[in-house]
């Protein structure tokens, strides 16, 4: 209880920055020096205590010599070839590890989904959330996962999830024949310094959504500095470094430093389903993911959609130079792109979706590896302090850097065996929130069209007779009613008027 407590706090309960002493300045003034980033302190002297204060503990997060390391390697990677294409050897992954919804027999998923439901019940695995995005292309202030995007309930990302939790603790007691408040799945939220402060208090105004708030792990992925075009590190103002998330392959990090993986141990948790944000399907926890994978024993196993042509601007989950990997559209000359295994169906067509199992032992091996893990560059124009005049200037053309790290770059480490792939429905299980209202394409209207048809297929295959005078409208489901469509015999026979809402009595 005493961790959740330091989840929750950590950002709220920052102190007044105390200024250094001289010998803690100047110690840190050279190790920034010797890094080749001293122009830090170019304002220092004339700042004011608090100021000065709170630049000092800013420079304190960072090691200047790793940040210089890594703003070269980032500037300066390896040539690529001569027409930016991967001249690694591509080959889909083998039938030994994968498999597809759409061909696996009944039982096998039936299998999967009993087994998932018992690891469930047993208390034995955990979700881990990706939102730290700043999101950037919905151009919304608050965290995504407030987002309402339009359903009759006007439920939040965070809430739809939320209670896609509740409900399959429910069912994973029914079957276990336990009782509800005997299964936990804890749920591991990842926010960044942008968003943390905003989900915080959402999930406290909404009362964790009816999820018990010990197990809720709210908590922070780390930052980098943003460099310069020459590598040196930007303020953005007289007395803050510019900053950025270190994106979504953070999570490893921050999974670690923020005693996230401790309690998972001590919980007792050994499958851990983790996923972004933005995707309103997501099957959270999924039974029978986790069945699949626990199944196979792999240390990472991925959900994969199948690419809709060979134009589909998506990475690929395949094989490179012999190890599980993505391979990003652009690194792919078009006739391994339209190259067909069967008339109509790519031969690759594992779609990435960022969704992800992974073993519990295998996250603790995080601190071993982590600090290789590549970074990337995401060139944009970063508001920066002029150092002459100390104005804040706002670029009109990318002048600078971000680093991310992308949460598949670790697949290569792994052998083959320990590796799978689940391709899943794309109707089912992904819609993704990226745009604007307006967009037309994985923005909050398609977002809530694929919830509403969703549910009106469930209801459909209940054998609920489904009227409207728009063919378009769907029925929401509420995800406490039903999780994948189970539980809605009761409506068999009966007329429902789209749109409409099916939700439990209490809601
Ligand atoms: P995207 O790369 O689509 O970024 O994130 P975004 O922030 O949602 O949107 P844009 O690009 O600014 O418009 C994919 C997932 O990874 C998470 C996001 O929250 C989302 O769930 N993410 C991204 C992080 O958790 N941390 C990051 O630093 C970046």
């Amino acid at each position: 209880m005493e961790q959740v407590k330091q989840f929750l706090h950590l950002g709220n309960n920052k102190q007044t920055p105390t200024p250094p002493t001289d010998e803690q300045l100047s110690a840190l003034r050279e190790k920034y020096t010797k890094a080749g980033q001293g122009h830090v302190f170019t304002f220092y002297d004339s700042l004011s205590t608090s100021d000065k204060a709170a630049l000092y503990d800013q420079l304190s997060l960072f090691d200047p010599s790793y940040i210089t390391e890594l703003a070269s390697k980032a500037l300066a990677p390896p040539k690529p070839s001569s027409d930016g294409k991967s001249e690694a050897a591509l080959e889909p992954l083998p039938d030994s590890a994968r498999a597809s919804i759409m061909d696996s027999s009944a039982s096998d998923i039936d299998r999967w989904y009993g087994a998932g439901l018992d690891l469930i019940a047993a208390n034995k695995v955990a979700v881990v959330l990706m939102a730290g995005g700043q999101g950037t292309r919905l151009g919304s202030s608050d965290p995504k996962g407030c987002y309402d995007i339009g359903l009759p309930s006007h439920k939040s990302l965070f809430q739809i999830q939320a209670e896609r939790i509740r409900k399959i603790e429910q069912l994973a007691a029914a079957k276990a024949g336990v009782d509800a408040a005997s299964v936990s799945v804890p749920w591991y939220v990842m926010t960044s310094g942008p968003t943390r402060g905003p989900t915080e208090k959402f999930f406290r105004e909404h009362g964790f959504f009816g999820l018990r708030e010990e197990n809720v792990f709210i908590f922070e992925q780390g930052v980098l500095p943003c460099i310069s075009n020459d590598g040196k590190i930007l303020l953005e103002s007289k007395s803050r470094v510019a900053v950025a998330p270190d994106g979504n392959g953070g999570i490893y990090n921050a999974l670690v430093s923020s005693g996230a993986i401790e309690d998972m141990r001590r919980r007792g948790a050994r499958h851990i389903h983790a996923y972004c944000v933005d995707n309103c399907l997501v099957k959270v926890a999924d039974p029978v993911f986790l069945g699949f994978a626990a199944e196979k024993d792999v240390d990472i196993a991925t959900k994969v959609v199948r690419k809709r042509s060979a134009t589909e601007p998506v990475g690929l989950i395949l094989l490179k130079d012999g190890r599980p990997g993505v391979v990003e559209y652009s690194e792919i000359d078009k006739a391994t792109a339209e190259a067909e295994e069967a008339p109509g169906k790519l031969r690759f067509r594992a779609a990435n979706i960022v969704n992800h199992y992974y073993s519990f032992r295998f996250l603790e091996t995080i601190p071993i590896w982590v600090r290789g893990l590549e970074h990337h560059v995401a060139r944009k124009k970063i508001p920066y302090a002029d150092l002459e005049s100390g104005e804040t200037v706002k670029p009109e053309k990318p002048n600078g850097i971000k680093l991310e790290q992308f949460v598949f770059d670790v697949f290569p480490q792994l052998e083959l065996e320990k590796f799978a792939c689940m391709e899943v429905r794309r109707e089912d299980e992904f819609s993704p929130l990226k745009n604007a209202r307006g967009t037309g394409e994985d923005d909050p209207d398609t977002s809530k069209r694929d919830i509403m048809a969703q549910g009106k297929k469930w209801v459909q295959a209940a054998g609920a007779l489904v009227t409207s005078e728009d063919p378009e409208a769907g029925i929401e489901v509420s995800p406490l009613m039903s999780y994948g469509g189970e539980g809605l015999e009761g409506l068999k026979g009966k007329e429902i008027r789209a749109p409409a809402i099916i939700e439990v009595e209490s809601e």
